[in-house]
């Protein structure tokens, strides 16, 4: 982890937020390579959701959240922690997470601490109007489950996907990005009809490890954990965790959920008149029925699948599978991440040979130009004049190719391609090139 640490900030990753006021706990910032990084995660993913399936729609909400969403759902009771206060120390912890130096004849019995941020409304600031930050995308997926039905003429079984910032007042946020308080979710509720629920819920955990293995997180690395029912959250019938062993230890990267009616029955108007399954709220706000008509005209309150990933723990796992300190044949080491070329946050470098001779930067320039246009993603004119340093740069931020121009380049409009992962170097035309990075990144 410390590595991983030291890259992210020596090669502009990820900083600590608000690091020049000594930072603020559990938020980090995401520097010119992370955005890219993360972008790019978030942009396969949505992808894969929303553009490869015709049942699945997009949705962006808004994170300031109506506290009534987030009653009837049931964060306002129960999405809380249990925590103690030490009297020796003065600190608050999470129950189960009290350090050994605190004795257990100093610690007050345990309370539940909501994690949910709120926040004031207009003008007034006597609490009386108040909206929290939502701790979930999904909520607001389920308050537009008929706006989208209704709008995309959509059947069971669909989904809507959301990629988004979620906040949680984390009591000890840790390691790294992965537990902290300000963070972004990639979330699909895929509504089914009650039934089908536990085979769409199997085949969304082989979907899911499926796209994780063409991030570069392969099957081998991740275990399957079943959670246990006393485990579970107040809204699941079952979830199936994804745990990556990430380097401070065995987590959850990704967690499949079986939300069952809980949710649209939750927020629906008219209950009694659903036969919801699940132990559901009074609901004495709501202007909606979420439900649908089955073929024989019975009202059907869908069962939702979820698969909910953390952005900020995808990019450690990313980059943890990517990292790689390799020994040279020369004695000496390198460097190298190894990431899939569509998630590298710079898709080639171009280095003229020669920082000062203007006919070599021109033409790097024009190169640059040109490959930029393609829409890879970002390509970079490297002019440092040092090509070993912009090697040792270009393999420690995970770019895919180095296209370095020489005075040969001038003569025979041919450039050196240098290949991340072999090293290897090989002359091609320059009208080549287009085809030969489209081919790599989209591989
Ligand atoms: N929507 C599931 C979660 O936020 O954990």
């Amino acid at each position: 982890m410390d590595e991983l640490v030291a890259l992210c900030k020596r090669r502009g990753f990820i900083f600590q937020s608000s690091e020049i006021y000594g930072g603020l706990q559990g938020t980090y910032d995401f520097g010119p390579l992370g955005v890219e990084l993360k972008n790019n995660i978030k942009n396969a993913w949505w992808e894969s959701m929303v553009y490869e399936n015709d049942d699945i729609e997009g949705l962006d909400s808004s994170i300031l959240t109506n506290p009534l969403v987030l009653k009837y759902s049931g964060h306002e009771d129960t999405f809380s922690d249990p925590m103690v206060d030490c009297k020796s120390c003065g600190k608050r912890y999470r129950a189960d997470q009290v350090p050994k130096e605190c004795k257990v004849e100093d610690l007050t019995e345990p309370r539940q601490f909501n994690l949910m941020f709120k926040t004031n409304v207009g003008p007034i600031e006597d609490g009386s109007s108040y909206a929290y930050l939502r701790p979930e995308t999904a909520q607001q997926i389920f308050t537009n489950f008929k706006n989208v039905l209704d709008s995309t003429s959509k059947a069971i079984p669909f989904g809507i996907a959301q990629i988004g910032k979620a906040f949680r007042n984390e009591i000890t946020p840790r390691n790294f990005i992965f537990r902290v308080r300000e963070f972004e979710q990639m979330e699909l509720e895929y509504f089914v009809m009650p039934g089908n629920d536990e085979e769409f819920h199997d085949s969304w955990v082989q979907k899911r490890l499926e796209w994780w293995n063409n991030q570069g997180v392969p099957m081998e690395s991740i275990e399957i954990y079943d959670v246990p029912t006393e485990e579970l959250a107040h809204y699941s019938k079952k979830t199936v965790d994804l745990m990556y062993k990430f380097p401070h230890g065995l987590e959850e990267l990704e967690g499949i959920a079986n939300r069952t009616d809980f949710d649209l029955g939750s927020h629906s108007k008219k209950q009694k008149e659903l036969a919801i399954n699940s132990n559901v709220k009074e609901n004495k706000h709501s202007n909606s029925k979420m439900a649908i008509q089955d073929s024989s005209g019975e009202w059907v309150v869908p069962y939702v699948i979820e698969p909910s990933a953390g952005v900020e723990r995808g990019f450690l796992a990313i980059l943890n599978e990517a990292y790689l300190l390799e020994e040279l044949e020369d004695g000496k080491t390198r460097v190298v991440l190894k990431l899939k070329p569509h998630l590298s946050p710079v898709k080639a470098a171009v280095i003229p040979l020669k920082k000062n001779s203007s006919e070599l930067v021109d033409s790097a320039k024009q190169i640059k130009k040109d490959l930029q246009k393609l829409g890879l993603g970002r390509v970079i004119l490297e002019n440092t004049g040092n090509i070993g340093k912009s090697y040792r740069k270009h393999d420690e931020i995970g770019t895919p190719v180095c296209i370095t121009v020489d005075f040969e380049t001038l003569n025979d409009k041919t450039v050196t391609i240098r290949d991340r992962d072999s090293m290897d170097q090989k002359r091609i035309s320059i009208v080549d090139l287009s085809s030969y990075l489209t081919k790599l990144i989209n591989n």
